[in-house]
């Protein structure tokens, strides 16, 4: 397992350096995807380019699945998620919260409850950190160039919704923002404050740190979650669906320690449950 951290950080390093250093000026949106919101720049397919080279290199009986399209299943049972560029969007407008998720899971990550992470690393390139995790070792952070030593991660223990602060994310599709909003409205007056920062997995690894105490969002993908949702697990936090217990899905991802997952995925059940005080998101 410490090959496989040490591979994924490798990778999500490597590809750092490509995203920071090759971003070309006057950077442009290459096509849309989902829906007209929804960006891919040449740097995300030329990052998936990358770390699928090394990957089918240096781990040919492993699958591949990318956020720009690699779908190559292995042999092994162990696959690669990728997400060339979380926070696409923050990354184009040269907005510091973009990161390189790379992780490793056993199962299929096609399915919900089917896959776990064995590793991942998710590197930030503006701030120049990375933060790691492996089943069972821990969550740390590291400095992307190499200087310093790791730093250990643990979530913080805030139980009360008032003193939450919260991250989240909205998804490409327009209606279905409407009703993330109503959400969204519904948490704000509730607790510390909320944070919008633009990729959903350096939020996962700002609940690892304690930077926010909690996070969740409906619409995110594997790529978005796989290396993100370990670091939180491996720094003390919960990761679930609506309900503990319930894997993290498209439906619903619910990110904290123990104590405000407890809170907030209460909350969430709620709004969702009655839709007089907000809506589902879709
Ligand atoms: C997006 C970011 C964003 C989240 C979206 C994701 P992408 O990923 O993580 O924060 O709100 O749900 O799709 O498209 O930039 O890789």
């Amino acid at each position: 397992m410490q090959e496989l951290e040490d591979l994924a950080l490798s990778l999500a390093t490597e590809a750092a350096g490509l995203i920071l250093g090759g971003r070309p000026g006057g950077l442009r949106v290459d096509h849309t995807k989902s829906t007209d919101l929804d960006v891919v720049t040449v740097m995300d397919e030329r990052s998936e380019a990358l770390l699928r080279d090394r990957i089918a290199r240096e781990r040919p009986d492993d699958g591949i699945l990318g956020e720009e399209g690699t779908s190559r299943p292995g042999t092994s049972g162990l696959t690669w998620v990728l997400d060339p560029i979380d926070g696409t969007v923050n990354y184009l407008y040269d907005l510091p919260g973009y990161a390189v998720s790379v992780a490793v899971v056993e199962g299929d990550p096609a399915t919900p409850g089917v896959w776990t992470p064995v590793a991942g690393a998710v590197a930030v390139p503006a701030t120049g950190e990375i933060f790691h995790a492996r089943r069972g070792g821990g969550a740390r952070v590291s400095r992307l160039d190499g200087t310093g030593e790791p730093q250990s991660l643990a979530v913080t223990d805030v139980t009360d919704l008032g003193s939450i602060l919260l991250a989240t994310g909205f998804a490409y599709d327009r209606e279905v923002r409407t009703g993330q909003a109503r959400m969204v409205a519904d948490l704000l007056p509730r607790v510390r404050d909320v944070r919008r920062l633009g990729a959903a997995a350096v939020d996962l690894c700002h609940v690892a740190a304690g930077r926010v105490d909690a996070y969740y969002e409906s619409g995110c993908h594997v790529w978005d979650i796989a290396a993100g949702s370990l670091v939180v697990t491996e720094a003390g936090g919960v990761v679930s669906g609506l309900r503990e217990g319930e894997p993290a899905s498209r439906a619903m991802t619910v990110a904290a320690g123990p104590a405000a997952h407890a809170t907030l995925s209460g909350e969430l059940r709620a709004l969702v449950v009655d839709p007089t005080r907000t809506q589902p998101p879709g």
